[in-house]
């Protein structure tokens, strides 16, 4: 195993079309289509790729889109350990409309597993060696216990890695019971943490604070899109801002945040700078279109700013 691994029990292949208008009731003529790896760990892994580092990734694939799947994943050269399961990959659909320039994201429900096959995912980790970093990230599937995470932190705990978790609601409340080293929510993950409707920037401190004096949780990492990022520790506040690009897409921002943060933590950076790291990453990946994540030059460039901070 590399130091670090993702794991994704949801995942799938993202289809990126584009269409002249979508209209009802005709046959419309879509361009020819991109088929991209998807899910919350796959992402980590494949931005964790972009940006120069290696992980492993462990995820659920089954039927042809599995193996297609796989295959794109290799050809992104990320090293995989696939636990295969009775079904078929799910696969989205995202088209463009162009002549209003809107994005349509259709997406599949992923099929249920049962308890051989997630339970094997706790075992390749509870036999494993060498992984400093565990990231969850994603949904749970239906047949997944909502405390899959707790069992998750447990054999983390084992294996003497760090869990970085970045999901929500049930999943996340069960992992953090049993203790994981790292969360990123975003303002309204976070707002359901602390059992409110909706937080503001202001309360975003009390709110983490709260949070982490329950216990459990070792930093914090609220993401707030444009208006930057906080890093709360029993006792550190760091706060950043994002810096200002033109943005195309936002979609994979949140799972490239936490790969520059996990890569930035394998090199042993100090909070600021995992902190602006990890914002530089989710940045550089709102300037790109589509599905598409960060480019390793953008993400210099912007930590680079941040640092001098010329934002
Ligand atoms: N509009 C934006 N402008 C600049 N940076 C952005 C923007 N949106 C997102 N980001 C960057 O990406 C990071 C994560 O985005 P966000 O806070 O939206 O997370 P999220 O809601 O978890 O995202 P996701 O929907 O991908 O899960 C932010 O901290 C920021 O660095
Ligand atoms: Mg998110």
């Amino acid at each position: 195993m590399q130091k670090i691994v993702t794991l994704t029990l949801n995942p799938a292949i993202d289809k990126s079309t584009t269409v002249n208008t979508i209209v009802p009731d005709r046959k419309l003529r879509c361009s020819n289509p991109v088929f991209e790896p998807g899910g919350g760990g796959v992402n980590v892994s494949r931005a964790i790729k972009k940006l120069g580092g290696e992980s492993t990734a462990i995820y659920i694939s089954g039927g042809y889109s599995g193996k297609h799947l796989e295959d794109l994943l290799r050809l992104e050269g990320i090293e995989s350990s696939v636990v295969a399961f009775d079904g078929q990959t799910r696969e989205n659909l995202i088209v463009v409309d162009e002549s209003s320039n809107s994005q349509y994201r259709f997406g599949m429900p992923g099929p249920a597993l049962n308890k051989f096959e997630w339970r094997k995912c706790l075992e390749i980790l509870q036999h494993s060696s060498g992984a400093e970093y565990i990231v969850a990230s994603g949904s749970l599937p239906e047949g997944v216990p909502e405390d899959f995470f707790g069992q998750l932190a447990c054999v983390a705990k084992k294996v003497n890695a760090k869990l970085i978790v970045d999901t929500s609601g049930e999943p996340l409340r069960y992992a953090m019971s049993e203790g994981v080293f790292m969360i990123k929510p975003n303002l309204g993950e976070l707002s359901n943490l602390h059992g409110v409707e909706e937080l503001i920037e202001k309360d975003v401190i009390s709110a983490a604070r709260s949070v982490i004096d329950k216990g459990g949780t070792e930093v914090i990492v609220i993401s707030m899109g444009a208006s930057g990022a906080m890093l709360i520790t029993k006792d550190q506040v760091i706060e950043s801002p994002s810096p200002t690009v033109k943005k195309r897409s936002t979609v994979g921002a949140g799972d490239s945040m936490v790969a520059g943060m996990v890569l930035a933590l394998t090199k042993g950076l100090t909070w600021l700078e995992v902190l602006q790291y990890g914002i530089a990453a989710g940045t550089a990946t709102t300037m790109n279109p589509g599905t598409e994540l960060c480019k390793k030059e953008d993400v210099e460039k912007l930590y680079e700013c941040l640092k001098a901070k010329k934002v």
